[in-house]
């Protein structure tokens, strides 16, 4: 299994039948009139998602440390509003490209994950990554973190996003040159605003993309609803947790940390 599924662990029943499981194993409530067990449920969903996801990071970090990536470079100096990195994500990334063996990797939003992706691709003897940043300054510190070898099977390119407006939905999309095939897409930039919750460049990218290719996308649920939404070809989607709270239909409130889509056929 390509994602734990954090979501078999949440306990679902004190939303009864307003909790409806999907296809991809992710949920979608019901919180039209929301009574006090429905907010309360939530709340307690919330926390334990947190708990899970800590517990999560702290094995990410051994296991990545076992596979012998130096995460002792996650501790150098950084900007000041560094982030930190999420180790449960860099480990699924990480045993993901080791799996797969992808050959053309293109990422969207540089960082830890560019280190740990060039460090699987370096372990598997072969594949390339283009990492796309829309800031310069980030796109350097991930550049400084590119060393043994790293930088030879790895590129981070600044390039701008644009603002547009697809089919109706307000989106980015980033100035990236054409590309040939790609077998694999991590998705985790630009940075979003209220607004705009959507990168379109996965859906862009749909016709150069290999015949197992996959897609992961970290947290960013609008941009996975618009995915399941317009993708064209048929994916096996597999959601790490997925809960989206809805009112009359409407979507309120998402949590949710990667979804992978993997083409089949
Ligand atoms: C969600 S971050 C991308 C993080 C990256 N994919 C990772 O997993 O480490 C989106 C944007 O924030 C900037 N960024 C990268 N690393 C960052 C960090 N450690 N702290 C804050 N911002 C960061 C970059 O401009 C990046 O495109």
């Amino acid at each position: 299994m390509l994602i734990s599924k954090i979501t078999d662990r949440l306990d679902f029943n004190v939303f009864g039948d307003r909790a409806i499981r999907q296809s991809d194993g992710s949920m979608i409530i019901d919180a039209t009139n929301a009574d006090q067990p429905i907010i309360a449920g939530v709340v307690n969903m919330l926390k334990s998602i947190d708990r899970e996801e800590l517990i999560a990071r702290d094995e990410g970090r051994m296991k990545l440390e076992k596979a012998g990536v130096n995460v002792a470079v996650t501790s150098t100096d950084r900007p000041t509003d560094d982030l930190g990195p999420d180790f449960a994500d860099l480990w699924l990334l990480y045993t993901t490209i080791r799996e797969r063996r992808p050959v053309n990797l293109v990422e969207f939003g540089s960082g830890w994950s560019t280190y740990v992706i060039a460090s699987a691709i370096r372990e598997n003897g072969i594949g390339r990554l283009v990492s796309f940043d829309t800031s310069k300054k980030w796109a350097e510190v991930t550049r400084s973190t590119l060393f043994g070898g790293l930088a030879e099977v790895c590129e981070v390119v600044h390039v701008a996003s644009r603002e547009i407006e697809f089919e109706g939905e307000l989106a980015f999309q980033h100035d990236i040159p054409p590309q040939a095939q790609v077998d694999f897409i991590y998705l985790d930039g630009p940075p979003l605003t209220a607004e705009r919750s959507i990168a379109v460049d996965p859906l862009i990218l749909e016709n150069n993309l290999s015949a197992d290719a996959m897609i992961v996308v970290d947290g960013r649920p609008w941009n996975v609803d618009f995915l399941k939404r317009k993708l064209r070809q048929k994916y096996k989607v597999e959601s790490d947790i997925l809960f989206v709270l809805t009112v009359k239909g409407e979507k309120l409130l998402a949590a949710n940390y990667m979804t992978a889509f993997a083409k089949c056929g």
